[in-house]
């Protein structure tokens, strides 16, 4: 087998794509696409977003330390390509996207009604890994629709079509 060298910056693929969404100390609610998610312990369970500095969402994330990872399906495409190429700098995008929000029950931020699993995160730790700060979130609250979960809670991933 030949080989050849590969892209350093997009070699582990294919990740997860979220939609990571925030409230800032004035109230207000943003969302961005972010695809630096994954898993980092099972025990206390946490997860971990990676959010470029630049970012609107950036500042509301470090001065609250809290966030939600919403699960995204492929129906939801488009949403999740406003959020990830618009800034909430310029407009507010919930206005916009006339996004359905239910209020965490946990953190003080929007779950995306509309996606199929929420999770509400607190920041425990972050740390900046080159072009992104990686924030630790704990998680608070896993919110799954009634028909993706199994009776133990495990959601069936091979039930939805995620993006
Ligand atoms: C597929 C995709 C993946 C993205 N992943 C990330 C990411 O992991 N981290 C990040 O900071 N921005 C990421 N972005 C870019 C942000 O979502 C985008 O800059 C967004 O407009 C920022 O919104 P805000 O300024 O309102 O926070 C991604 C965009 C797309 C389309």
């Amino acid at each position: 087998m030949g080989k050849v060298q590969g892209n350093m910056k997009s070699c582990l693929q294919p990740v997860p794509k979220v939609l990571v969404s925030c409230r800032g100390i004035d109230g207000k609610n943003n969302a961005l696409a972010v695809a630096y998610c994954c898993n980092c312990s099972f025990d206390p369970p946490m997860v971990m977003v990676g959010i470029v500095p630049s970012r609107h969402s950036y500042k509301m994330v470090k001065e609250t330390g809290v966030f939600v990872v919403n699960l995204v399906t492929e129906e939801q495409k488009e949403m999740f390509d406003y959020l990830g190429s618009h800034s909430g700098k310029d407009e507010d995008k919930f206005v916009k996207l006339n996004i359905k929000v239910e209020e965490g029950i946990k953190v003080n931020a929007p779950l995306l009604a509309d996606c199929p699993v929420n999770i509400e995160c607190k920041v425990v730790d972050s740390i900046v890994t080159g072009s992104h700060e990686m924030f630790v979130g704990k998680i608070e609250y896993v919110h799954a629709d009634k028909s993706l979960v199994d009776e133990e809670g495990n959601i069936k991933y091979s039930d939805v079509a995620l993006l």
